[in-house]
């Protein structure tokens, strides 16, 4: 049986740490999920990751659920998160409500995740949760919002600090069962994590987080390009060049024609 919200939100009670990658396809789900991951999330990263977009901003509600689906068929233990795209919450609650219910009855996962903690993403977040959806939130950097912020780290000054803490203190009150926490600086997500009563899930936000997400193809070496606060933990992107590199050039050299 796969882990479920409900156990999850022990763990932080428990002081048991969540362990989280991104997933976007079945075979990788399923070493992920063979692995011992706790938490797969189909994000919309995919759509930079998997799809070549340069932003998240085109993926669209059938893609994600079409690329959830396929993770769902490779995981038997992790608690799959679905990502809600740009534009399938933000337009009214009855959009959010289809969108999320779409996801819920279309793919195996158990929740979604969406981004923000302005007045109208807390009232989706509690609306969702109403109709029986669990909800993940996620405050700080938000890249759905790239076109205004850039990809720079959030929480810097004061009072955006205070901001952030106060949009992730209403998206727990609102009903989340848990919270990324993306790019702002380590001593805010501390302070954020010690006040919550729900587990936050932090990225480039330090240590002092319930649990840690990473892109699958970052920390695999996987992307081009990979975001300062990562270490990734292989090279695959050098393992892949050379083993194709050897291949194509046994077939060059062994060719008879
Ligand atoms: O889309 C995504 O991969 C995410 C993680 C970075 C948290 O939202």
């Amino acid at each position: 049986m796969p882990l479920t919200v409900p156990q999850l939100q022990q763990w932080k009670s428990q002081g048991r740490a969540i362990a989280a990658l991104t997933a976007t396809e079945y075979t990788i789900a399923e070493i992920l999920d063979s692995a011992g991951i706790d938490l797969l999330l189909v994000g919309d990263s995919l759509a930079m990751v998997s799809l070549g977009y340069s932003t998240t901003l085109p993926l669209t509600l059938d893609q994600i659920i079409h690329h959830a689906q396929a993770v769902c068929r490779g995981v038997k233990n992790a608690l799959v998160v679905v990502d809600l795209p740009f534009l399938s919450y933000q337009v009214s609650l009855e959009q959010a409500i289809l969108s999320a219910g779409r996801i819920l009855k279309e793919t195996e996962a158990q929740a979604v995740k969406l981004e923000g903690g302005y007045p109208q993403a807390i009232a989706t977040i509690e609306r969702l949760v109403q109709v029986g959806i669990p909800v993940m939130g996620h405050v700080g950097l938000t890249p759905q919002a790239v076109r205004q912020t850039g990809y720079r780290q959030q929480g810097k000054d004061a009072t955006s600090a205070q901001a952030i803490f106060d949009q992730a203190k209403a998206i727990a009150k609102a009903g989340a069962f848990a919270i990324v926490l993306e790019n702002i600086p380590s001593t805010l997500a501390q302070e954020i994590t010690q006040t919550l009563p729900i587990p936050t899930i932090g990225i480039g936000a330090g240590e002092y987080c319930d649990g840690q997400v990473l892109v699958t193809h970052d920390l695999l070496g996987l992307s081009a390009k990979i975001p300062p606060f990562v270490t990734p933990y292989v090279n695959l992107r050098e393992i892949i060049t050379k083993a194709v590199q050897q291949y194509t050039s046994a077939i060059h050299h062994n060719h008879h024609g």
